[in-house]
């Protein structure tokens, strides 16, 4: 397992050079998380992962979606497309499940506060993911990456997601005015780091496994791989580190193993609404588009990014 790790910080390196290249070339990208926005606008933001989060946890877990539990959160959102059963281990589903059940928490509470948004398009598809984790690696998959083909690639894909919802409450958190709502974050926050926490732990153990679809590329690797995309997704720098880090992103440059991502003083990274939609779009611009959210997000302040040109063939949703 060490030997990986060391193995890994050598590519890191060379990788992270390329690192910097702009995806976003028509625009200087904001890293600054101070937008004009309510409490009420930001914890609607979140909504959006929290709504990706619930179908694809429910649906793997239990086979059924999140309208199956509660038709009302979704208020008259399209249906989501693509998530499906997946072919997870038993504690591994037991796991999910309880993490898919957790979202619905998340999404009443929010919305209970604030009346909630429409669920934006979901895109969950196998191929969806593919082409995140195509991108991730540089090369296509063979076979096509599946998600839901088996545990070691759900929870890859899990990787993905409850990350950015964490940095996300980070970022808003010092931008929140009210008591209710920092109360609020503060315990989506909670919830959300332990789930990513879990998924990350999950992976560790499996850190030395290849994933096939790739040409035998570690566990490990592909999650550094996919930490670099979202880093330059993103475009604010290093917000994301895979399970094993060279000892200078380690704690107290100590360590190579890094179970939880954080900076120098282990605190959490944080991401601004932007670096967020960024990410989840898939498009390195707030502006456009695509990936999970195929329509735009909802509530106001991704309504406020978005621009018109880009959406296209959505007028339906
Ligand atoms: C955010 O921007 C407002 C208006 O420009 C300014 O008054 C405030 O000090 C800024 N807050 C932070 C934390 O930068
Ligand atoms: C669905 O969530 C809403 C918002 O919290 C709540 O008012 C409603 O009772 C829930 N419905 C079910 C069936 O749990
Ligand atoms: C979902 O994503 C895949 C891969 O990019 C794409 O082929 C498909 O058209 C998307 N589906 C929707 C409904 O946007
Ligand atoms: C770890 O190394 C980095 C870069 O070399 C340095 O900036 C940081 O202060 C070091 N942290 C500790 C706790 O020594």
């Amino acid at each position: 397992m060490y030997k990986t790790c060391l193995l890994l910080v050598l590519v890191i390196g060379v990788i992270s050079r390329i690192d910097a290249t702009p995806v976003n070339s028509h625009r200087y990208p904001s890293c600054s998380g101070n937008i004009s926005a309510t409490d009420v606008d930001l914890v609607q933001l979140a909504m959006n992962v929290e709504f990706t989060e619930a179908e694809f946890f429910l649906k793997a877990s239990t086979g059924k979606g999140l309208d199956a539990f509660n038709a009302t959160l979704a208020k008259g959102g399209p249906a989501p497309v693509g998530a499906r059963k997946a072919n997870l281990d038993p504690i591994t589903k037991r796991i999910i499940e309880e993490f898919g059940y957790q979202e619905i928490g998340h999404l009443r509470a929010i919305a209970d506060m604030t009346g909630g948004i429409r669920r934006p398009l979901l895109n969950l598809t196998r191929e969806n993911f593919a082409m995140f984790m195509d991108r991730a690696v540089g090369r296509r998959s063979n076979p096509r990456f599946d998600p839901y083909a088996n545990t070691r690639n759900y929870l890859l894909a899990s990787y993905y997601i409850p990350y950015v919802g964490l940095t996300g409450y980070v970022g808003a958190i010092p931008y929140l005015v009210y008591f209710n709502f920092k109360r609020l974050v503060a315990g989506l926050l909670g919830v959300e780091s332990g789930q990513d926490g879990v998924i990350r732990t999950l992976l560790y153990e499996r850190q030395d496994e290849t994933v096939e679809e790739y040409g035998g590329v570690t566990v490990a690797e592909l999650t550094n791989e996919i930490s670099i995309l979202r880093n330059k997704l993103g475009m604010c720098g290093i917000k994301d580190e895979g399970l094993c880090v060279p000892p200078w992103l380690g704690a107290e440059n100590r360590t190579t193993s890094n179970i939880l991502a954080a900076d120098a003083y282990s605190l959490s990274y944080d991401r601004t609404p932007q670096e967020i939609l960024r990410v989840m779009y898939g498009t390195g611009d707030e502006h456009r588009p695509g990936g999970f959210w195929p329509c735009g997000a909802n509530g106001r302040i991704a309504r406020m990014f978005l621009d018109k040109r880009y959406y296209g063939n959505c007028g339906a949703c």
